[in-house]
């Protein structure tokens, strides 16, 4: 396996708050990595720093063992890191495709990124909505949505932050197995507060709390973690 992204001892404070403490991790090519942990545990500023948004205070990070830290987001995205945002920002007043078509980078031809729009919302299961006003989409077709727009940029790196959030149970397990499906497309980091919810498709995690990693491994090595049961499954300090 390839290594795809690589973070080596990360830290990011913001004046006197220090939001993601000394986080390292290593994604292989086709890996579903799920990150999980309380609001305010550091998941999305990590997701910033991974994609360009945020500077580490200190730390690296390579993409397919490329030093990217000093670079900006856009030369990472067009480097192959694509990302959802945690509240949904679709142009509600253009149709589903023109959405994604507006996601696309310039490119060979009008004719071509049509079909291409096309390609992807069938597989994200919104074909059938291309034509319609983006506004009309229920919550669970936008999350797809902005998934499809993420992936016109036909990232090697796909960062989903909180994608299950606000949606129904069958909502829910619709958009997991969706998100395993892409992991023939594209390594995936799935960002969730719930670990019990994604842990079942995910193929490694890692828990945070407080800006630090308190447990990683193997979905079952994160379900036996005191810690995690303790914080996370339910279960009452022994
Ligand atoms: N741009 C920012 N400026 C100041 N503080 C921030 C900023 N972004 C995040 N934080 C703080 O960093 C901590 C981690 O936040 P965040 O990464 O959003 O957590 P999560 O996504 O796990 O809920 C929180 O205390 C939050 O208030
Ligand atoms: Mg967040």
């Amino acid at each position: 396996m390839s290594g795809i992204l690589t973070v080596v001892d990360a830290h990011k404070r913001f004046g006197g708050i220090h939001a993601v403490r000394g986080v390292s991790l290593a994604l292989n090519s086709g890996e579903l990595l799920g990150l999980f942990g309380p609001n305010g545990a550091g998941k999305t500023t990590l997701f910033n720093m991974i994609a360009g948004l945020y500077p580490p205070t200190s730390g690296r990070i390579e993409l397919a063992s490329r030093d990217v830290t000093r670079e900006p987001a856009f030369r990472r995205a067009r480097a192959g890191i694509g990302r959802t945002f945690q509240v949904c920002r679709p142009f509600r007043g253009l149709t589903v495709a023109e959405n994604v078509l507006a996601a696309i980078p310039p490119g060979s031809g009008v004719g071509d990124d049509r079909a291409r729009a096309r390609e992807i919302l069938d597989a994200v299961g919104l074909l059938p909505k291309a034509e319609d006003a983006a506004g009309s989409l229920t919550l669970g077709m936008l999350k797809r949505l902005e998934v499809a727009r993420a992936l016109a940029l036909e990232p090697k790196l796909l960062l989903l932050d909180e994608p299950l959030a606000g949606l129904t149970a069958s909502e829910t397990s619709d958009l997991l197995g969706f998100i395993q499906g892409l992991k023939a497309r594209a390594s995936i980091i799935l960002v969730d507060h719930n670990v019990r919810q994604s842990l079942g498709v995910c193929d490694r995690a890692i828990v945070m709390d407080a800006g630090a990693v308190i447990a990683s491994g193997s979905p079952d090595t994160i379900r036996r973690d005191p810690g995690v049961r303790r914080a996370y499954l339910g279960e009452s300090a022994a």
